[in-house]
């Protein structure tokens, strides 16, 4: 019974949390006249010196006790005898844990608000550097227009400032304070909860003792979150793979960031992006695993809810980590323009800019357009050249109305500075874009 019931392996980590909402706890319970002011200095005094014994290592854990709330009070006992026992009037463990996990998920929840300024602005620096550099867009992974690096990075601060708005969110969500709703039902004692809430740096206290024992949303959403943060970064990981296998050549990692092998002596592995990659199996395994838990279950608290606590942590120490790496390696990312640039001009990659200057320039209809270039590609593909060596007589013999002017939007630099529609990779509009990024960065 003792190793299935006890859950002070791992909600230790509570301690902080445990501790802060049972000295904001006594204090409304001494401002309300429920327990004298005299017990109440007891016990913060018992409090504070649990909270250095735990942190100096000093502290025994026992799992006899349970959980973080038992032992803490457990060694309350010990230090200042019968006033321990005051503590846990007008609340159950219920509330008490409902109250530290809130507590624990909104700090990390602000950590990886935190991390995400940071990642974002690594983004923002790289992408300003890289607005004109020239690489291939991919769709199946196939050469398909060329677009800018700086482009390609401001996709990712799009997706990484969409997961900072859930981040936020999910706080706004979460800001009410649990503490006293006591076992389910509420309290006879004249207790304060918006004097604990506001104590603890809520919002407001919940309004359903009921929902509040038995919601665990809290904790679901800061897992859902963190498994799309977590898939945005494996995608860019992934890109990295790629990047720097010597076949493309586009990135080069530092050292920092990557292994050589223990028996091949030209390689250098890119382990930070494949674990990244890798470590989004866990977090989603850890959404997964809880949504499992809650599926089904009865309200109000159930024992099964002790179970929200390690998937929770283990997707924070991961989602920290990954955020931590992937920081550092896009700061010193070594870009090669050159390889990106002839990359870009492979596989007749202006195609759709010949199809668009027939419609603009020689008033074909998109479809008829689309039919020539495809002759025209052809043609090339043939001859083993690209699209802008085709000499004019054999572009004509295709299409007359093809002239000279035609070469000028073969290029890729040429096709990259044509997309100036908003949101598009034109080097103007993508400078634009990280413009506005840098004030909103800023604001935020
Ligand atoms: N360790 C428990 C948990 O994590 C605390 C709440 C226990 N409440 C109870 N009625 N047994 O959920």
């Amino acid at each position: 019974m003792e190793a299935i019931n006890a859950s002070i392996g791992f909600d230790r980590k509570l301690y902080a949390q445990d501790i802060r909402g049972s000295l904001a706890h006594a204090e409304m319970l001494a401002k309300t006249g429920i327990i004298s002011t005299d017990d109440q200095k007891k016990i913060a005094h018992g409090l504070n010196t649990i909270l250095s014994e735990i942190e100096a290592g000093t502290f025994t854990f026992s799992t006899r006790l349970e959980d973080i709330h038992m032992n803490v009070e457990a060694r309350l006992a010990e230090l200042i005898g019968p006033a321990a026992g005051r503590l846990h009037t007008a609340r159950s463990r219920n509330d008490q844990v409902a109250l530290d996990f809130r507590l624990w998920v909104k700090e990390e929840l602000q950590r990886v608000d935190n991390a995400l300024g940071g990642l974002l602005e690594a983004f923002v620096a790289r992408a300003e550097e890289h607005a004109a550099s020239v690489m291939p867009g991919f769709t199946h992974l196939q050469s398909a227009q060329p677009v800018t690096f700086g482009h390609h990075l401001m996709a990712y601060v799009e997706m990484f400032g969409r997961d900072r708005s859930r981040v936020r969110d999910a706080i706004e969500r979460l800001d009410e304070s649990p503490i006293g709703a006591a076992a389910l039902a509420g309290t006879g004692f004249p207790i304060d909860r918006h004097m604990t809430a506001k104590a603890l740096g809520f919002r407001e206290p919940t309004r359903n003792s009921i929902d509040t024992v038995s919601d665990r949303d809290f904790a679901l959403e800061f897992l859902s979150v963190s498994a799309i943060c977590a898939i945005h970064l494996s995608r860019l990981a992934e890109e990295i793979v790629i990047w720097s296998t010597p076949q493309f050549g586009f990135v080069r990692l530092s050292d920092s960031f990557s292994t050589g092998s223990s028996i091949m002596p030209q390689k250098k592995n890119p382990d930070a992006a494949e674990l990244i990659r890798a470590k989004t199996g866990r977090i989603n395994g850890d959404l997964i695993a809880l949504l499992t838990v809650m599926k089904g279950l009865p309200l109000a608290y159930s024992k099964d809810m002790q179970e929200d606590k390690e998937a929770v942590f283990d997707a924070a120490e991961t989602l920290d980590l990954m955020l931590a790496a992937m920081t550092g390696m896009i700061g010193d990312l070594e870009v090669n323009r050159d390889a990106m640039k002839k990359a870009a001009g492979a596989g007749f990659s202006t195609a759709t800019d010949l199809a668009d200057w027939l419609v603009r320039e020689a008033g074909l209809p998109f479809r008829e357009a689309h039919h020539a270039t495809g002759r025209a590609v052809a043609l090339a593909e043939e001859k083993k050249c690209g699209l802008e060596k085709l000499p004019l007589e054999e572009l004509q013999a295709i299409n007359p109305s093809i002239t000279e002017g035609v070469y000028s939007v073969l290029s890729v630099a040429n096709s990259v500075r044509s997309r100036t529609s908003y949101g598009g990779t034109a080097p103007s509009e993508v400078r634009r874009q990280i413009r506005a990024w840098k004030k909103r960065l800023k604001r935020d």
